[in-house]
C-alpha cells in the first residue's frame, strides 16, 4: 500500500468510466466527491491530515493502511490531477512533481546510480541537457548526446549492461524535430533500458508515447496541461510498478512534490486541453504556411508542414497535427545580422508576449539562443541547430490575422 488511494466511494459517478473517450475523461476523471457533494473538484489546501488514533497513524506511515498523512507524500487534489493525466496518457499511474525539471530530477534520482549511462537527444530542452549531462554527470551518471532523428546514432551509443535510460523529446524544443518513438522503444528494450519521452509539445491531446512503446511519459504541466500560463507543474506517467513502486518512495524523501493549489489549476486546465490544443495547432499550421512564403523568412520549422523532414512520421505519431509551437529563421547575411533582425522582430511585436513559456492561450515569442538555450555553449547550440536568427512562437488562441499582423510589423522592413 502507498497511501495514495483517495478515501470515499470508488463507485461515485466521476470516478468510473473505463471506456470513456479522452475528452470525457478530461472533464470527468476525478477522485470521489467529498460528503459535501461539490460539483467542481475540491482543493485540499492542507499540508497534513488528521489521523483517527496513534495506531492508525502508525499503520498509514508504514504503508499498511490506505490514507493520506502528509502532502509531501500525497494529497487528494494532487491525486485527482494524477488520475486525470494518467487517464489521458493511457498509463496506469502518474506522479505529479513541482515542475517539468523536477520530474526529470525525480526520474534520474529514482532510476539511476553512479556508473549508469543515459542516451539523450542533443535537441532536447536546454535545461534538460544541463541537468542530465552536467548535474547528474557530477554524480557519476554518464550521458551520450545523439541525433534526434537518426536511430542508428542512438543504437551506436548504447552500452549494454550500463545504459538504463533513453531520453527523447518529440517534437523537440524549439526546432520541432520528430523522433521515431517506436524505433527508440525497440532499441531501449533490446538493451534492457527504458524509453522516456518528454511529451510537452504535443500533450496527450495529440500524442500518447506509451502507445508507441515508451515506458515513461514526462510532462511540464507548465505548458499545455495548465494551458493558461498560471503555474509550474510536472509529472511522470507509467506503470504502477514504476511510478508507485520505484519513484514515489524517492519523491517522498526528495520532496519534489506538487502544491495542491498548482495541482488544482492543472486539473481544471486539463478539462479544456483537447479543445485548446486542436485550435492552437490549427492556427500554428496557418501561421507556418504564411511564414513559409514570406521573403524575410529563411526557413520554417514545423512538423505540420509537408516540407518538414519528418512530416509523415509526425502525422502518424501526433494524430495528424503539427502542434502549436513553431520556429523560424529570419533571413540574414551572417550570425550578427541574424541576431539583430531576430531582436528587432521581437521588439516590433505588440500582441505576442515576449516570454520563454509556450502552451499558453496567449501567443508567446522568444529568441531561444539567448533565453531557453542561452546557458548552452555555442558548440552545443550549433549541434542542436539553434542559430542566432531563430525565433520560436508558441501559438495561442488569438485570431490568426492579428498574430500575422503583429509579426508582419517586424518582418516587412526586412523583406
Ligand atoms: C520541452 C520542455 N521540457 C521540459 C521543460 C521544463 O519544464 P518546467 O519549466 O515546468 O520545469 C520545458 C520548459 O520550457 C520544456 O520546454
Amino acid at each position: 500500500m502507498n497511501g495514495r488511494l483517495p478515501p470515499g466511494d470508488p463507485g461515485a459517478p466521476d470516478a468510473s468510466g473505463e471506456d470513456w473517450h479522452p475528452e470525457t475523461l478530461a472533464v470527468r476523471r476525478s477522485t470521489p466527491r467529498t460528503a459535501y457533494g461539490e460539483h467542481s473538484d475540491a482543493l485540499f489546501l492542507t499540508s497534513s491530515f488528521l489521523q483517527a488514533d496513534a495506531q492508525s497513524a502508525a499503520a498509514r506511515f508504514a504503508g499498511d493502511e490506505e490514507g493520506y498523512v502528509y502532502s509531501r507524500f500525497s494529497n487528494p487534489t494532487v491525486a485527482g490531477m494524477e488520475m486525470r493525466l494518467a487517464a489521458l496518457e493511457g498509463t496506469e499511474c502518474a506522479l505529479a512533481t513541482s515542475s517539468g525539471m523536477g520530474a526529470i530530477t525525480l526520474l534520474m534520482l529514482g532510476l539511476l546510480k553512479a556508473g549508469d549511462h543515459v542516451v539523450c537527444s542533443r535537441s532536447v530542452f536546454g535545461a534538460t541537457i544541463k541537468l542530465i549531462g552536467d548535474v547528474f554527470g557530477r554524480f557519476g551518471v554518464e550521458c551520450s548526446f545523439v541525433s534526434q532523428t537518426d536511430a542508428a546514432e542512438w543504437k551506436a551509443a548504447l552500452r549494454p549492461g550500463r545504459t538504463r535510460l533513453l531520453f527523447a523529446e518529440t517534437p523537440s524544443n524549439p526546432l520541432g524535430e520528430v523522433c521515431d518513438i517506436a524505433a527508440l522503444a525497440a532499441l531501449a528494450h533490446d538493451c534492457g533500458a527504458l524509453l522516456v519521452v518528454d511529451n510537452c509539445f504535443c500533450s496527450p491531446a495529440l500524442q500518447r508515447p506509451t502507445s508507441f512503446g515508451a515506458d515513461i511519459v514526462m510532462h511540464s504541466g507548465t505548458k499545455f496541461l495548465d494551458g493558461q500560463g498560471r503555474t509550474l507543474a510536472g509529472a511522470l506517467c507509467g506503470t504502477r510498478e514504476l511510478i508507485e513502486g520505484t519513484l514515489l518512495p524517492v519523491q517522498r524523501s526528495a520532496g519534489i512534490s506538487l502544491s495542491p493549489f498548482n495541482a488544482w489549476v492543472v486539473l481544471k486546465g486539463m478539462e479544456t486541453l483537447s479543445l485548446r490544443v486542436h485550435a492552437q495547432s490549427a492556427r500554428a499550421l496557418e501561421l507556418a504556411l504564411w511564414l513559409q512564403q514570406h521573403p524575410a523568412v529563411a526557413r520554417v520549422h514545423y512538423p505540420g508542414l509537408v516540407s518538414h523532414p519528418q512530416h509523415a512520421l509526425a502525422m502518424r505519431q501526433q494524430s495528424g497535427q503539427g502542434g502549436a509551437v513553431l520556429s523560424f529563421d529570419v533571413a540574414a547575411a551572417d550570425a550578427q545580422q541574424a541576431r539583430e533582425r531576430a531582436f528587432a522582430l521581437i521588439d516590433a511585436t505588440r500582441l505576442c508576449s515576449i516570454t520563454a513559456n509556450f502552451g499558453d492561450t496567449r501567443t508567446t515569442i522568444t529568441h531561444p539562443a539567448s533565453t531557453s538555450h542561452g546557458r548552452l555553449s555555442e558548440q552545443q547550440r550549433t549541434a542542436a541547430g539553434i542559430g542566432q536568427g531563430l525565433i520560436r512562437i508558441g501559438v495561442g488562441l488569438e485570431h490568426i490575422s492579428d498574430i500575422q499582423a503583429d509579426l508582419e510589423r517586424g518582418l516587412a522592413p526586412m523583406a
